[in-house]
């Protein structure tokens, strides 16, 4: 038996994050810069490198997978990636493979994904209005984002909706939104806004909307009851008696949830962050190319975990942010 990875601060750590490309078809506001640089091909791991750092981790305890970007579904190939690690949940070491995407490619791929054992996705959806949309995501287009979410549905993939809440975008959405996905049977997720990347002119603090604002203006319409359970994340869930829906809370900014964090996560060329929120990281393509054997990438593995740090240092009080990150999100994948 391998032993398995536990951090420091004793969190097991059993769900792994893996951005597949820095690339994505939108530009949101929050996330890129409109004029983006990205990575060289050669920079990435190839689909087979994927293959043998998550069948690592999965060896190592990780029970999750969740697979991001940038827009994971823009990566070339990336269905033969999904098809390999079908072979994890049918023998039982991996209890959910699943992904984080902006819906745009999901009419083309979500028949696929269902047959490669996903059954639940996250879509990213910060508004239902046309032009907003267009706005906040640059490229996106709206229409094609709900034909895909119609093309998961029909596909049985549960769909969860993740918007981030952003002050005086989306702040008069709170109810269509909600409506919106009680009428088709999806969960919504609320994030508060983070500070990642520099981009450009747009100021964390004029769009910074605390959940804490936002739970109590649902709760004028909504009788809300907490709930206890998770689902492997860091959101907090409560249900509206009145729907019977859920509705999940990601709050890095007014209630720090690092301290049940589970998760590490990889980016695109082999870099393993042990926190969204900070800085250090282990390059773990090196020993991955440095030997056929797994050795050296296991021990890299360990010796990452056991730097992961207690917690991210966001903050917007004091009217100014502290704990900004250089990264973009695009970057680690969220
Ligand atoms: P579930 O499996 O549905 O619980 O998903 P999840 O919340 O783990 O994943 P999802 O991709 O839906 O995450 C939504 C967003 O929450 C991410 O893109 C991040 O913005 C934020 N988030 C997730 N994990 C962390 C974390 O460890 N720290 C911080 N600060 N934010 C996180
Ligand atoms: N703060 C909070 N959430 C963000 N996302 C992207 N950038 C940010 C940010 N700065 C979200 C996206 C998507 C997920 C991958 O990360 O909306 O739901
Ligand atoms: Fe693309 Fe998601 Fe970033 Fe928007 S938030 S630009 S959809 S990676």
């Amino acid at each position: 038996m391998t032993a398995p990875l536990i951090d420091p601060f004793a969190r097991p750590i059993s769900y792994l994050r893996v951005s597949v490309t820095d690339r994505c078809d939108f530009r949101c506001v929050y996330c890129m810069a409109e004029n983006m640089t990205f990575l060289p091909k050669k920079e990435l791991l190839t689909l087979e490198e994927l293959d043998r750092m998550c069948s690592t981790f999965i060896r190592l305890g990780v029970e999750k997978l969740r697979i991001t970007g940038g827009e994971p579904l823009v990566r070339k190939g990336i269905m033969t990636f999904f098809e390999q690690m079908r072979r994890h949940l049918d023998s039982g070491a991996l209890k959910e493979l699943t992904l984080t995407t902006n819906g745009s490619q999901l009419r083309k791929f979500a028949d696929q994904l269902a047959d490669c054992g996903v059954r639940r996705i996250n879509v990213s959806l910060d508004t239902l209005d046309d032009k907003k949309f267009a706005d906040v995501t640059r490229w996106g287009k709206l229409a094609q984002v709900l034909d895909g979410i119609d093309a998961a549905q029909a596909a049985g993939l549960r769909v969860k909706l993740n918007a981030v809440a952003l002050k005086g975008f989306n702040e008069d959405e709170l109810f269509t939104l909600t409506e919106f996905c009680a009428a088709r049977d999806m969960d919504l997720t609320w994030i508060e806004v983070m500070p990642m990347g520099d981009l450009g002119n747009e100021d964390r603090l004029d769009q910074y909307w605390p959940l804490s604002d936002l739970r109590k203006r649902l709760a004028e319409r909504y009788t809300l009851t907490d709930l206890a359970e998770r689902s492997g994340g860091p959101a907090r869930y409560v249900r509206l008696e009145e729907t019977g829906q859920k509705i999940g809370f990601i709050t890095p900014l007014t209630h720090n949830f690092c301290e049940s964090c589970n998760r590490v996560r990889l980016t695109c060329t082999g870099e393993l962050y042990m926190c969204l929120g900070q800085e250090d990281m282990a390059d773990l393509r090196a020993p991955l190319r440095a030997s056929d054997s797994n050795d050296l990438l296991e021990d890299a593995i360990r010796a990452a975990i056991g730097r992961k740090p207690k917690g991210h240092d966001f903050d917007y009080s004091r009217q100014k942010v502290d704990g900004q990150m250089t990264r973009h999100m695009s970057h680690t994948g969220g």
